[in-house]
C-alpha cells in the first residue's frame, strides 16, 4: 500500500474521499496478480476489462521482444507504415463485422471513439451536409475521458468541475429494462429506448446528427444488456436518418462477451466500430478504429482541403500491433471466445445459483462480462441511499478477501480473464456472496 499523500507525483483518481491508500501492483500469472505487500489476488475485472488472457504469458512477452529488436517503433505518419500495424489491420478485418475492413489505429479507447466522431462529421461534410455534425450517446454510457467523450457520456459524474459540455453532444435513454421507468404500457424496454432515440432524432432534426455512439453492452454502467429488439430497431432508425452508428467496443471487442465483436448477438453492424483494452489484452497501449468499406472509400478519396486529416505519434505502434497480433493467434489457437461464451454462462449461473440473498435485485450479462445489481429492496427494486456506498464498501472487502471486483454504484462488476478456471469461477462467487453478507450485516 502506498498513502496517498505519495500520490502528490502521480496524480490518482482515488475510488472515494474517504480513501487514503492505493494498492500497488507488482506481478502476476495468468488471473492472479500481487501486490507489493505480497498480496495475491484473483483478479476478477481483468485489470480494467482488458487483461483477457491474464499475466505473464510468456508469448506476448515474446512478441514484444522480437518486435522491439527488429524495430521499436516505426512511424504511420504520411507516407510511412510498418509491418505489425499493416498486417494487424489485415487481420482485424478477418474478425469483425463483414462491412467494415479498413482500421486506423489509436494509443486509446477515448483516442479511437474520438477519431470515430470526427471521422463520421468528416464523412458527412464530404456528401455536402456539414451541419450533420451532432453527436448522441446514451444515458449510462461511458466513452472515455476526453473532452468530447465526457460530453458524449450519459454519466455526468465524469463531467463535474470540467465546464459546460461541448456543443452538439447529447445523450439519449438507455435500454436498462432492469429500470425502465419511460415505457408505456404493453411496450418494452427496448421499443420504448427506442421510440425516444427517434423522438430525439425528430426534435433535433436529423440534417444535424452526425451519429449515435453505443456500447453494446454497457460497461461501466454496471453492465447493463439491452433487449433484443433494441439495436436491431436502432440500426434501423440510424439507416432511415442517414445517422452513422458507432459501436464502442473497447470492452465487448475482441471475445469479451463470446463473439469476436458484441453487436453479432443481434445481428446488427455498426458504421464504425471503436476498439481498445482487449486488442493487447492489456499488455500494450493500442486502441483504433475500424470503418465500413462506404466510408474508408470517403476517407481514401479525399484530396486537398478535403482531405480526412488525422495523426498521432503512437498510432499503429509497431510493438503494441505486434504484441495483439499475438493476441489475436493465441485467441483462435486456444479457442478463447467459446471459452468465454461457455465460462461467462457457468459464472452467470454460478451467480444465479450462489447469490440467493435478497438484496441481490439482478444478475445479468453477455459472455465473461457480468453486473450483479444490489437493491435494497428487490420487490420495489429501490436501491441503496448512496451514502451507504454498498458498491464500493463490497469491492473493498472482497479485495480483502483476495478477489478483485469493480463496482459501478451499486452494482458489480465482473470480467474475469478468459484462462481463469471454473474452480476460479467458484472462488469469485463465494468471496462475492460472504462480502455481500458483511457489508449488509445479513
Ligand atoms: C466503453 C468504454 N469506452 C471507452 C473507454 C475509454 O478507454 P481508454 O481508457 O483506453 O481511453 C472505456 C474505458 O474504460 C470504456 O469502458
Amino acid at each position: 500500500m502506498v498513502s496517498s499523500d505519495k500520490l502528490r507525483y502521480m496524480l490518482h483518481s482515488l475510488p472515494d474521499a474517504n480513501a487514503t491508500e492505493v494498492t500497488v501492483l507488482c506481478g502476476g500469472e495468468g488471473p492472479y496478480i500481487h501486490d507489493t505487500q505480497g498480496r495475491r489476488y484473483l483478479d476478477a475485472v481483468s485489470g480494467v476489462w482488458n487483461v483477457s488472457l491474464g499475466y505473464g504469458r510468456a508469448d506476448l512477452i515474446a512478441a514484444a521482444d522480437a518486435q522491439m529488436r527488429r524495430l521499436a517503433y516505426g512511424s504511420t505518419y504520411a507516407g510511412f507504415a510498418n509491418e505489425p500495424a499493416l498486417a494487424l489491420a489485415e487481420e482485424i478485418s478477418k474478425i469483425v463485422y463483414p462491412s467494415l475492413n479498413s482500421t486506423y489505429f489509436t494509443a486509446s479507447g477515448a483516442d479511437a471513439n474520438e477519431v470515430a466522431v470526427k471521422t463520421a462529421r468528416y464523412y458527412w461534410h464530404r456528401h455536402g451536409l456539414p451541419s450533420k455534425t451532432k453527436v448522441l450517446g446514451l444515458d449510462h454510457g461511458f466513452y472515455g475521458t476526453t473532452l468530447a467523450m465526457i460530453s458524449a457520456s450519459g454519466l455526468p459524474a465524469f463531467r463535474s468541475g470540467f465546464g459546460p459540455r461541448l456543443p452538439g453532444f447529447y445523450t439519449v435513454p438507455a435500454p436498462y429494462p432492469y429500470r425502465c421507468d419511460f415505457a408505456r404500457s404493453n411496450e418494452s424496454p427496448g421499443a420504448a429506448a427506442v421510440r425516444e432515440l427517434e423522438r430525439i432524432v425528430l426534435a433535433e432534426g436529423a440534417k444535424t446528427i452526425a451519429a449515435l455512439i453505443v456500447e453494446p453492452v454497457q460497461g461501466s454502467a454496471g453492465v447493463i444488456v439491452p433487449p433484443d429488439d433494441y439495436l436491431p430497431a436502432v440500426r434501423e432508425i440510424c439507416n432511415r436518418h442517414d445517422i452513422l452508428l458507432i459501436s464502442d467496443e473497447i470492452i465487448t471487442g475482441f471475445g469479451r462477451t463470446g463473439e469476436w465483436f458484441a453487436m453479432t448477438h443481434w445481428d446488427t453492424e455498426p458504421d464504425i466500430v471503436s476498439f481498445g483494452k482487449g486488442v493487447t489484452s492489456g499488455y500494450l497501449p493500442l486502441g483504433g478504429m475500424v470503418v465500413s468499406d462506404k466510408i474508408a472509400d470517403v476517407i481514401c478519396s479525399g484530396t486537398g482541403e478535403n482531405k480526412w486529416v488525422h495523426s498521432s505519434t503512437f498510432s499503429g505502434h509497431a510493438v503494441s500491433c505486434a504484441v495483439a497480433l499475438q493476441v489475436l493467434k493465441a485467441i483462435g489457437d486456444e479457442q478463447l471466445i467459446d471459452r468465454s461464451k461457455e465460462l461467462g454462462v457457468h459464472l452467470l449461473e454460478a451467480l444465479q445459483d450462489g447469490l440467493t440473498s435478497h438484496v441481490v435485485g439482478e444478475v445479468r450479462g453477455a459472455g465473461l462480462m457480468v453486473g450483479v445489481e444490489l437493491v435494497a429492496d428487490p420487490v420495489s427494486r429501490a436501491p441503496f441511499d448512496p451514502s451507504l456506498r454498498v458498491g464500493d464498501r463490497v469491492r473493498r472487502k472482497a479485495q480483502q478477501s483476495g478477489v478483485l471486483v469493480r463496482s459501478s454504484g451499486n452494482t458489480i462488476n465482473l470480467a474475469p480473464p478468459f484462462v481463469c478456471s471454473r474452480a476460479d469461477i467458484e472462488t469469485i462467487v463465494d468471496i462475492l456472496r460472504e462480502a455481500i453478507t458483511e457489508v449488509l450485516d445479513l
